[in-house]
């Protein structure tokens, strides 16, 4: 028998699927599609919303866009464990983002700014941002989403280091949401002033590292669903990777060709800008090396050392 809260989560589940599958019978899609969509759907249903795991991914301080830029650990994580000053400072493409949400706030007019780590794990650096951003966060200016394919649940562990102390401490200031991009798409972050956001149209900010581009069985879909949540001040920075697609589940080169659609998707059809080189500051004309980045025409341009706010 289903009880009542249940059918009604039945009901929701089956109106959200119907919606998805309006959304991707509208794309282009690439070869053995059916059969992809067919493991995703498998997978997608092995992830119980209360399932337990624990992960330490999701720091990106040792990330950077241009080899050189100074404001970016240049050698390795030794070394950048040595410079880090506290478990919260921002370093590398933390401090990046940091300067890009903090310009973000000051031109939003009141909207609240999401910024979203796709599949973030338990989310260190989006941890750290929400830190140095405590106030924004706790007046609903801004909120830093982390999202894993199951929900996420962190801290059982007794925290062995300073950091993982800090990242324990922390947690509370992100959301953490659960799902793929389709079902993120069709989803709403809870600000902490209690308004409610779609994600659709209103993600300023999207970070994605050994995630969607990566695993995706159906990338093609994806990289719509990723640009169909940016807000007209949204940019989309993706790690690039010495594979294309990562080889579980197989499928390679249908995922490489599913990638290549969805990317030359976004750019015909939701208008958005690929950015190869640094657009701004005093690395402004160098080319991005490690991310495929894409942006709203009428967001602000890719900045390594510029916006002067800092957190
Ligand atoms: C290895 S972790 C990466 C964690 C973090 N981004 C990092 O680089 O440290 C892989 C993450 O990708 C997520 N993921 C896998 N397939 C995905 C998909 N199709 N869409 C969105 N997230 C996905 C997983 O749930 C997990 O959170």
């Amino acid at each position: 028998m289903i009880a009542r809260g249940q059918n009604s989560i039945f009901v929701l589940k089956f109106a959200a699927m119907a919606k998805e599958q309006a959304f991707i019978e509208g794309l282009e899609v690439a070869p053995k599609f059916d059969k992809r969509m067919q493991k995703r759907n498998e997978l997608v249903a092995l992830f119980e919303p209360d399932t337990f795991y624990q992960t330490t991914g999701g720091d990106y301080s040792n990330e950077r866009l241009v080899p050189v830029a100074n404001e970016f650990n240049r050698f390795s994580r030794w070394w950048n464990t040595q410079r880090r000053e506290s478990p919260g400072a921002l370093m590398g493409l933390e401090l990046l983002y940091a300067k890009r949400v903090a310009a973000l706030i000051g031109k939003s007019q009141g909207e609240p700014l999401i910024a979203l780590d796709l599949g973030g794990g338990v989310g260190r650096s989006w941890i750290r941002l929400a830190k140095a951003f405590e106030t924004d966060v706790a007046q609903g200016r801004v909120a830093f989403v982390v999202s894993n394919l199951q929900q996420i649940c962190s801290g059982a562990d007794a925290p062995s280091s300073e950091i993982e102390e800090f990242i324990r401490e922390n947690s509370h200031l992100v959301n953490y949401a659960s799902g793929d991009c389709l079902e993120l798409m069709g989803g709403a972050v809870d600000l902490a002033d209690d308004r409610s956001v779609p994600f659709a149209g209103h993600v300023g900010l999207v970070h994605e590292r050994l995630s969607a581009t990566y695993r995706s069985l159906i990338p093609e879909v994806d990289i719509e669903c990723i640009a169909g949540m940016l807000s007209d001040q949204g940019a989309y920075f993706s790690r690039n990777h010495t594979q294309a697609v990562a080889q579980a589940f197989g499928f390679i080169s249908e995922r490489e060709k599913g990638l290549a659609m969805g990317r030359k998707a976004i750019v015909g059809k939701y208008g958005l800008v690929p950015v190869p080189k640094v657009e701004d500051g005093y690395m402004a004309g160098l080319p991005i090396a490690d991310y495929t980045i894409f942006r709203k025409p009428a967001s602000l341009p890719v900045a390594v050392g510029a916006f002067a706010a800092t957190p």
